[in-house]
């Protein structure tokens, strides 16, 4: 199926590793231009040329999604490099393992920033370029941990469920500008950040048997990991017109991990 993403415009976010990797190396390999950021210069330009894109159709900008002048000028970025923006791909961040007895309001705030106002940076500025495409679209990258909150992510969970309600009021507050807004609530999605566990677990397993090991655990339905290309596919159906009568929704990827029915 032609998702019918050629020669559009899209901003993702924290496009150097793992679901932003993927998602960017798919919607270039559909033909559309990308502008992303990540924090370090290093990884993110080993990204870019991993990508190996046509010339001119990659925008690449070290930048933190926390920063709202930075997110305004990565938008003023992709208005001058392609004339404008067809979608915004919420994805920079990264979860916080920690139980309530650990953590403190600074901690709240802190990944409230990151996961939730975040968000707004991006969107916000992007608005006036997004209502401009007859095909605009934003998916913004949430978890399970949104619906199904774990203690032990206390903050990332109430950070999620913040977001996911946002997403929704973004949906139908957007819509009459033309502007569908969609969340994919992920479980666990083998990328750096559990690679990063795996490394500091000091199990001697090998990643597959530890993996398998976690995936029990949890109840992941499917005995495995997601994979960043699974997810990537996901939001790329949801940034694609081929969706044109989505919006508001959130869209479980997660193996089976997710409990509830809605
Ligand atoms: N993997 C999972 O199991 C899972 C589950 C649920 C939700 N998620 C969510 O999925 C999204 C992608 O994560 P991933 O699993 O692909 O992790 P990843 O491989 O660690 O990639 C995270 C990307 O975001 C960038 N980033 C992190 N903080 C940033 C900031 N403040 N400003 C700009 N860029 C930033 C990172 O680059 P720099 O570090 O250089 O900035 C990197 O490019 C995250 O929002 C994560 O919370 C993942």
């Amino acid at each position: 199926m032609d998702l019918l993403l050629h020669d559009r415009t899209y901003l993702v976010t924290g496009g150097s590793s793992g679901i932003g990797d993927a998602t960017i190396a798919l919607l270039l390999a559909e033909g559309a231009n990308v502008v992303t950021c990540a924090r370090r210069p290093d990884v993110l330009a080993a990204a870019v040329a991993r990508w190996s894109a046509p010339s001119g159709r990659v925008v690449a900008v070290p930048a933190d999604v926390r920063d709202p002048d930075a997110m305004a000028a990565l938008v003023a970025d992709a208005e001058r490099a392609f004339g404008g923006l067809d979608g915004v791909v919420n994805n920079a961040g990264q979860s916080r393992m920690a139980g309530l007895d650990k953590v403190g309001l600074e901690d709240f705030r802190d990944e409230l920033d990151l996961k939730f106002s975040s968000v707004l940076n991006v969107v916000q500025p992007a608005l006036r370029l997004l209502e401009h495409s007859p095909v605009a679209s934003v998916v913004t990258v949430n978890a399970v941990l949104a619906k199904q909150p774990e203690t032990r992510l206390v903050t990332t969970s109430a950070a999620r469920a913040g977001l996911l309600n946002l997403t929704k009021s973004m949906s139908v507050e957007y819509a009459g500008r033309g502007v569908r807004v969609n969340s994919v609530c992920l479980g666990l999605v083998d990328t750096g950040q559990w690679r990063r566990r795996y490394e500091s677990s000091g199990t001697e397993e090998d990643f597959a048997t530890w993996e398998r090991q976690i995936a029990a655990d949890r109840g992941i339905a499917l005995g495995r990991f997601g994979h960043a290309d699974e997810v990537a596919h996901a939001i790329a159906f949801l940034l694609s017109p081929r969706s044109s009568y989505v919006t508001g929704a959130a869209l479980d990827v997660c193996g089976g991990v997710a409990r509830g029915i809605f």
